[in-house]
């Protein structure tokens, strides 16, 4: 059976995309099929992590929900982005695919005008994760409520919920919850990220866990090489020794 896992966030620019493709490389350390869905389709940019360059997507996630292909054909395998002079896959890694959303903005201004059919988006889950025989499906949202992050939240086992040390943040991540409690999802996880690392990381934890009643599944510090890196690689497999990659590396194990 395979997993799905959501990370969601009520705001933008918690770092879903950076914790969901890290999550997805410890994943492949551990020898899982993992494969991603950048179902934020209003500003999808998890495949720039991977190094994808737009011109090598054959198909998107849009080409899909539109009827032009089968899931599997949008899927991009981008395992071998994993190997850094830092790190090396081991021999029974597994493998990591990329379903990656439309950066043209008349494709992106097109299915939100004209919407898709939602059921859709749920068969193609199912479908990808039997025909590339998943572990893990990890379902990168866009931030907020709105129909794919629901059904997403819906159907997953896990949901993963990024928030910072933030009170904007803070009073989004309770209406987040108030919603994943009453679709049942079996496993949330709070995930804080750029927490400063002079902060008492055992305190905030505690703290948070305490307000929401849930439990939290790591800290993450901010870390100026991510700001540095901006984007442009894995950091877990750059940096496999830095607390970030070890609370990564925790996390995966965790779900
Ligand atoms: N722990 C961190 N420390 C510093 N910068 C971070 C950290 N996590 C993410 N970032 C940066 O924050 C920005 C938003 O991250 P991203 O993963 O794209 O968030 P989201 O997908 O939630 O919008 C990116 O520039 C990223 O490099
Ligand atoms: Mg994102």
């Amino acid at each position: 059976m395979t997993r799905i896992v959501s990370t969601h966030s009520y705001r933008g620019g918690t770092g879903k995309s950076n914790i969901t493709a890290n999550l997805a490389a410890n994943l492949v350390m551990m020898g899982k099929r993992v494969a991603i869905i950048d179902t934020d389709i209003q500003s999808p940019g998890i495949h720039v992590l991977f190094g994808l360059d737009p011109q090598r997507f054959r198909f998107t996630l849009n080409d899909y929900l539109w009827g032009h292909c089968q899931i599997e054909e949008t899927a991009v395998d981008v395992t071998s982005s994993l190997v850094t002079e830092a790190t090396r896959l081991p021999q029974n890694a597994g493998r990591v695919f990329l379903v990656p959303s439309s950066v043209k903005a008349g494709e992106i201004t097109r299915i939100l005008k004209d919407g898709y059919d939602v059921n859709a988006l749920n068969d193609g889950f199912r479908d990808i994760s039997e025909r590339l025989q998943l572990d893990y499906l990890l379902i990168d949202t866009h931030p907020g409520m709105n129909e794919e992050t629901l059904l997403s939240i819906a159907i997953s086992d896990c949901l993963l919920l990024v928030l910072r040390p933030d009170h904007q943040d803070y009073q989004g991540t309770a209406v987040t919850l108030d919603v994943a409690r009453r679709l049942d999802v079996p496993q949330l996880l709070l995930v804080v990220n750029k927490a400063l690392p002079a902060f008492d990381f055992q305190e905030l934890s505690g703290r948070i866990m305490s307000t929401y009643r849930t439990p939290v599944g790591a800290v993450l510090p901010l870390t100026l090489d991510i700001v540095r890196l901006g984007s442009g690689g894995l950091f877990t497999m750059l940096y496999p020794d830095h607390p970030f990659s070890a609370s990564i590396r925790s996390l995966a194990e965790q779900i």
